[in-house]
């Protein structure tokens, strides 16, 4: 495995982020035991870094992490979860809950899972949460679907952004991402596969089992032509380098100084993931996916939950959120 200075923190270069754990949405393919064994494979090959979220499964996703990593040794693994806007006001028994979940006396980095809505200023929570960083509870606040606008009105310092980041969609452009490298920031890529589409296994006829995927955009009309066509050009990349297409899409994030956490449900999927690392994938291969996925002009690509959570009451966000995801 290769991993990156981040501040104190020894991360891996990618993650696991573990919203499969919450054993809702994602088909029925799967079990506890294949999930656990999905977190258990990437620990064994080198994986450090495991995301998960309050609002996964209600606490589910946190337990059954917890369970998995309960035979390591903590201090060798670097543990994110996520507090939902709407639990902000309550922030400390919703930390003390996910630190209960998660069998844990700390955890690494408590983010925001996205920004509260425009009535509510987050600074006043974030500021308060700093006092858990001096009380061991927490060791640094991070944020997640933060545009730059949104950094800019952070009054608190924060360890990382979590965007969705994979070939086909991304929250913030080249730019942006070294923007906040130079801030000290580092940057977290969510669904790096898109929810598993990147995997080269759906298409209009196969589509992915459960109902978090009945919207993915990419495989309706026109567009699953163009996405076809990106398709095609990375299976070519996948031959010529003798690697997986998850594999060429994990490592084309990586090498946007991006850390993308895969969701897996099992081990063989993690183990597929979590050796992304090696691929030779050249900077001119970067290059010429950008210039197709750019030149395909793909719809639908500025649908963005956060954007619709985040202009919601924290009382809606919550009658939908809490039992759907
Ligand atoms: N901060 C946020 O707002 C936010 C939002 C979304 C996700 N996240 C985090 O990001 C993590 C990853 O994103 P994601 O779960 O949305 O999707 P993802 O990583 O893009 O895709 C995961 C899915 O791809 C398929 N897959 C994984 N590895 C594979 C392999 N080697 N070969 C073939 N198929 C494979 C699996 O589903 P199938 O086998 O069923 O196809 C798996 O469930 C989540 O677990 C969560 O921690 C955060």
């Amino acid at each position: 495995m290769e991993f990156k200075r981040v501040r104190d923190l020894k991360i891996s270069v990618l993650g696991q982020g573990t919203w499969q754990g919450s054993m809702k949405g994602w088909g029925k393919d799967y079990s506890e035991n294949d999930f656990i064994e999905s977190v258990k494979k990437s620990i064994e090959l080198g994986v450090n870094f495991f995301d998960t979220a309050e609002i996964y499964g209600n606490g589910y996703s946190e337990k059954l992490l917890g369970k998995a990593i309960s035979g390591y040794n903590r201090e060798d693994l670097i543990i994110a979860t996520k507090l939902a806007p709407f639990n902000i006001k309550n922030w400390e028994k919703h930390l003390d809950r996910s630190l209960k979940n998660l069998n844990t006396k700390y955890i690494d980095i408590y983010q925001l899972h996205w920004p509260t809505p425009f009535y509510l200023n987050f600074n006043k929570y974030l500021k308060e949460m700093e006092n858990a960083i001096k009380n061991g509870k927490i060791r640094y606040i991070g944020v997640s679907n933060f545009y730059l606008k949104d950094i800019e009105k952070l009054e608190v310092d924060i360890i990382s952004n979590q965007i969705k980041y994979n070939i086909l969609k991304k929250q913030l452009n080249d730019n942006e991402i070294e923007i906040l490298t130079r801030k000290n920031i580092f940057v977290i890529g969510y669904s790096p596969l898109e929810m598993g589409l990147l995997s080269g296994k759906y298409n209009i006829k196969e589509k992915p089992k459960g109902y978090l995927r009945k919207r993915i955009p990419y495989l309706k009309g026109e567009n699953f032509r163009k996405f076809n066509e990106i398709m095609t050009f990375l299976k070519d990349l996948s031959n010529k380098y003798g690697y997986s297409l998850t594999q060429i899409s994990l490592k084309y994030c990586i090498m946007k100084n991006v850390v993308p956490i895969y969701g897996s449900k099992n081990g063989k999927q993690s183990e597929d993931n979590a050796l992304s690392i090696n691929v030779p994938l050249k900077p001119e291969d970067v290059n010429k996916i950008d210039e197709l996925v750019y030149s395909m002009h793909l719809k639908n690509l500025d649908e963005d939950w956060s954007k619709l959570a985040r202009n919601l009451p924290l009382f809606i966000q919550k009658l939908t959120l809490k039992y759907f995801i």
